[in-house]
């Protein structure tokens, strides 16, 4: 069983569901009550993580099991990177607040690679806390043709299904230790963030 981060929490959710909006509004409200956090996302922006975002907007062209590897090795250095390492900032103390961590690795990534594969090469500690955005897909569809951008690699609606099939079996069976939230990705952002806030400060 993976070590379990303390005050390390993730969110998850398909393309266009709204983690970025919500892992913004969890650090404002640390902020606002003078907690001490950091927020962070993945793919970073690091180099590891530019070289992903090139893949994903298709100016470079690899194979799924490079990208994994890649995405894996974005998250190495992300936990651990000496400099900028979040490992460091919670042992400092602080609350980490990622959009997105391996469990996008497990559902995207199993997509076209093998699923045990992919667990292996994650084989990362735990957060403490998961907080699922469940958006169904015709309404993340549309967010993400409002946003304008060209579509990329992962933003197709097949795909996403598949990839939404996965989360649901990946959290069936969840490491003991682990909290899963899920909220409705239907609510306003308002109302979703009041909901995260509930589960950790009990508001
Ligand atoms: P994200 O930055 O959340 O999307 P955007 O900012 O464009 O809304 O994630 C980029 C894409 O990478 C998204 O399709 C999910 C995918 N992804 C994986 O396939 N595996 C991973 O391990 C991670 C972190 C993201």
């Amino acid at each position: 069983m993976a070590t379990i981060l303390k005050n390390f929490i993730v969110f998850e959710g398909l393309d266009g569901a709204g983690t970025t909006t919500q892992m913004q509004l969890l650090a404002e409200a640390c902020d606002r009550q003078n907690r001490l956090c950091k927020a962070t996302f993945e793919p970073t922006d690091k180099p590891l993580g530019r070289l992903v975002r090139s893949i994903l907007k298709k100016q470079i062209v690899t194979t799924p099991l490079a990208l994994a590897l890649l995405y894996a090795a974005d998250r190495e250095d992300h936990l651990h990177n000496p400099i900028y390492g979040l490992v460091a900032d919670l042992e400092a103390g602080k609350i980490v607040i990622s959009d997105r961590y391996l469990y996008s690795s497990l559902a995207y990534q199993s997509v076209e690679c093998d699923f045990e594969r992919i667990a292996s090469l994650n084989d990362f500690p735990s957060p403490e806390y998961i907080f699922f955005i469940d958006t169904p897909i015709e309404e993340c569809i549309r967010r993400i043709a409002v946003r304008g951008d060209e579509a990329e690699l992962f933003e197709r609606s097949e795909f996403l299904s598949q990839v939404k099939e996965n989360y649901e079996r990946i959290f069936a069976s969840l490491d003991e230790g682990i909290t899963l939230v899920r909220i409705d990705g239907t609510l306003t952002k308002e109302e979703i963030a009041l909901q995260v806030r509930k589960t950790l400060f009990s508001e």
